[in-house]
Order: C-alpha cells, then structure tokens, then sequence
C-alpha cells in the first residue's frame, strides 16, 4: 500500500472497497493519498495520480502520445491493417482529421434517437431472468446490454446478435488474458488477439460496411462509410476497425459503469431510497460513480519528447499511466473527495478523460447508465447485494470493473 490514509471519510471508503475486494494496487480507493502527484516506479513508469496533473498530460499530445502500442505490447508485433481508422491511439493530425470526419457519423442526436430501443432491450434481457431470487447482472444485463446496443447501433440484423456476442466475448477473453499478464489464463489465447479484431468479424463487418456503399441504410455503418470532410472519405478498413473499437471501448466500460453504481447505491441505501423515488438524481448518481469508481482507472501515454510533470522530469521511451481513478479522489479539487455523494455539483470528474481524446461514446454511456439503473430499481424494489456471493473484479490493473454481480432480488 502506497500513500498516507486520509482520515476519517477515508476509513469509511476503505471498509466499502476491503468489504469488495477490490485490487490492493488502487490504494487511493481505500482513502489513501499519493505521497506525491507524479511517481517513477521501479520500471521507469510515470504514475501521474493528481487532477491537475493528468490534464497536463492530456492537455499536451506533442509530448504524450496516445500510440503507446508499442511500449505497451512489447514483443507482440502490431498488423497496422488494423489500427487504420481507430482514435484511441492516434495522434494529431490524423486523430484530428479522423476525428472530424467519425462526428459526422456518430453524433448525439444519432445516440439519443436510440433511446426507446435501449429501453426495450434491457427490458427483454431482464425478462429473461423474470421470476428468479436472483440474477447475476453482468451475464445478465451489464454484460450483453451494452453489446446488442452497440451491434444495432452498427446496423447489425438481430439474427446476427449471438454471432458478434461470440466474437466479443473472445476479445474480452484474450483483453483480460494479456493485459492481466496471465497468459496461462487459457492455452487457447492468442495474445495478437487482444491487439486487433477477431477475423471472421472484421471479414462480416467488411462486408458490411462495402454493401452500404451500393445500399444503404439508416445505421451507422452507413453514416461511416458516407462521412466525408474536406472531400476524405473512410476506406472500408478504416470504417471496419473503428466499428470495432467501438465495441471493444465501448461494451466492457458501459458494462463497468452499471456494476460499479450497483455497488455505490448499495452501500449507501440513503442515496438508493432517493433515486428509487426521484428518477431525476439518477443522471448525478451516474456521475458520481464514475469518478468515484472510475470504470477506465488508468489510461497509458507515451512520453515522446522532454516532459516535466510537478517537477518530475519525463524523458521519451517512458510510459505514462495517468490514474484518472486516483485524479478523480485528488482532494486540491474535490471537496471530501472519499464520500460518495450523487449530489456533488459541480462534478468535473474525468471518468471520460478530458482533451482532444475525450470520451466520442459519453452520450451513449451516460444514456444507457441511467436508462438501465432506472429500470433495475423500478422493477427489483428489494435489489442487494448477497452476502453469501460477493462479487467478483476483473484482475486488470486499469480498470474497475465487476466480473461477476449476484444480487438478491426478492
Ligand atoms: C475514449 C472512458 C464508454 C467510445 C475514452 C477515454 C476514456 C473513456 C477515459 C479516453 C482515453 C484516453 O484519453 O486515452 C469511457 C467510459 C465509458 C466509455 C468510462 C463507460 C462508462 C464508451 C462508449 C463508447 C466509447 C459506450 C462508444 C460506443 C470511445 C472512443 C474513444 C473513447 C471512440 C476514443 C476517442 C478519441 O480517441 O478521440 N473513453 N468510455 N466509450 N471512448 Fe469511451
């Protein structure tokens, strides 16, 4: 454990976590301060913990890259067949222009239109668990919600829903096998396979994606392949693989997001008895629990020229992990910062990081968050935790996320 305990609230939000589980390595969780903003651990990794710091970070892509593939992969080699067109890891200027061009097609008005059909479909995955004493609610609901929301999104046909779960669920399974570092996890992983889109799905969406050109449709396929700025168009590969980072961003941190504030509410069943009556709190419940279990809890940069961060030099080669998790408890911003409160306002959490690589699927997130935790509430009035199945996190060190969520439900 790293850090010096933050008090009284502090020992409240380390029983909440120690009662969880959670990784020992997130130690701000447990009301623990950073001895200092920015550290260098013994691999040479700049840890940056402080707000104002990560938005320095974020703040100055001439110094840190997001194309940290390379430091991150080591010895896996990366087909850039496959990052052609994704966002995550570019960088000025062709995350600009690329960027430009994917807000044409992916736009707010595109995601709240979505709106009726998220609620439809998270009542079908609850029918489905209808009459139980309890579910499971990430095979039930927080796990393939996001997904099918995603797919139909894309413009995939409902026949073709288990098929792209299938795939998704192999990504997951190799994301978790290499970036946990437990490549024993199944014999069958690949680790290439985390790195890039499963291959018979990057072949349908391909297919996909060149039929719109000749027919197309009201989806967002569609839209991506249409978009165009400055006369440049996507190519099919380019539309392919963002598609794909769509749902490799978008389902496990959506997903995430539904755990965490489960957890939040039910440890504090004041807040739970006030937005069960009063479904306006609940878009500030799901603000607060993304900063104060931050689904995504570390993003990685890549230092390419001299940087200096609260004093601490930076050099080219370093990786930066900036803690968005421990920025978002970082007392010089937050008052009590280790108390959940729904009601904070303002809420500038960085859950959804901040600059030029800020969050493209906030909107839909925050749509599906509250649409699924309104209906969650509405229809399992008795809803908790059960104590003799606690849940499960993923073994990852960047994210918070539950793996497995049993809840009592009668
Ligand atoms: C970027 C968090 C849901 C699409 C990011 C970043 C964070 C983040 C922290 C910036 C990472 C960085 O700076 O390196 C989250 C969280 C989510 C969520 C916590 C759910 C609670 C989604 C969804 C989608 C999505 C639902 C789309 C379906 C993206 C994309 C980017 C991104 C495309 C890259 C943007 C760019 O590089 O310009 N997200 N995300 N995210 N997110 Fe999300």
């Amino acid at each position: 454990m790293t850090g010096t305990p933050a008090g009284a609230e502090g020992t409240e939000a380390a029983a909440f976590v120690d009662r969880l589980g959670i990784n020992d390595e997130f130690f701000w969780l447990r009301g623990h301060r950073p001895e200092h903003p920015v550290e260098v651990n013994d691999y040479g990794i700049v840890n940056v913990y402080g707000y104002k710091e990560v938005l320095e970070v974020v703040g100055d892509p001439k110094t840190y890259s997001s194309d940290v593939a390379e430091l991150i992969a080591g010895d896996v080699e990366i087909d850039p067949e496959f990052s052609d067109g994704t966002l995550l890891q570019s960088d000025p200027p062709d995350h600009t222009k690329l960027r430009k061009i994917i807000s044409k097609a992916f736009t707010r008005g595109m995601v709240a239109a979505l709106e009726p059909r998220m609620v439809e479909i998270t009542h079908e995955l609850l029918d489905a668990v209808d009459g139980q004493d309890s579910i499971e609610m990430v095979n039930d609901l927080a796990y393939p919600m996001p997904i099918i929301v995603i797919s139909e999104l894309l413009g995939v046909p409902q026949s073709d829903r288990d098929l792209f779960k299938t795939w998704v669920d192999r990504m997951a399974h190799s994301a978790v096998a290499l970036t946990s570092g437990d490549r024993d996890l199944d014999e069958d992983v690949d680790a290439q396979a985390a790195m890039r889109v499963v291959p018979e799905m990057f072949q349908y969406l391909r297919e996909h994606a060149a039929e719109r050109r000749t027919k197309p449709r009201e989806d967002l396929l569609t839209k991506l392949v249409e978009a165009e700025v400055d006369g440049e168009r996507l190519s099919d590969n380019a539309v392919v693989n963002f598609a794909n980072e769509l749902l490799v961003v978008g389902h496990a941190t959506t997903s995430a997001l539904l755990g965490n504030t489960l957890l939040c509410l039910d440890a504090h069943p004041e807040h739970l008895a006030a937005v069960r009556g009063n479904p306006d709190l609940t878009p500030g419940l799901i603000e607060e629990s993304l900063r104060y279990l931050s689904p995504i809890a570390t993003a990685y940069k890549a230092c390419v020229a001299e940087g200096e961060l609260a004093g601490v030099p930076v050099h080219p080669g370093q990786l930066v992990a900036i803690s968005l998790s421990a920025a978002n408890r970082d007392e010089r911003m937050f008052a009590r910062p280790h108390v959940f409160d729904p009601y904070r306002d303002p809420n500038p959490h960085i859950g959804f990081g901040r600059g030029i690589h800020f969050c493209l699927g906030a909107p839909l997130a925050r749509m599906e968050g509250r649409i699924a935790t309104d209906i969650l509430l509405d229809r399992f009035p008795k809803m908790r935790t059960d104590p003799d199945n606690p849940p499960a996190f993923l073994p990852l060190p960047h994210v918070i996320s539950t793996s497995e969520l049993p809840l009592l439900v009668r």
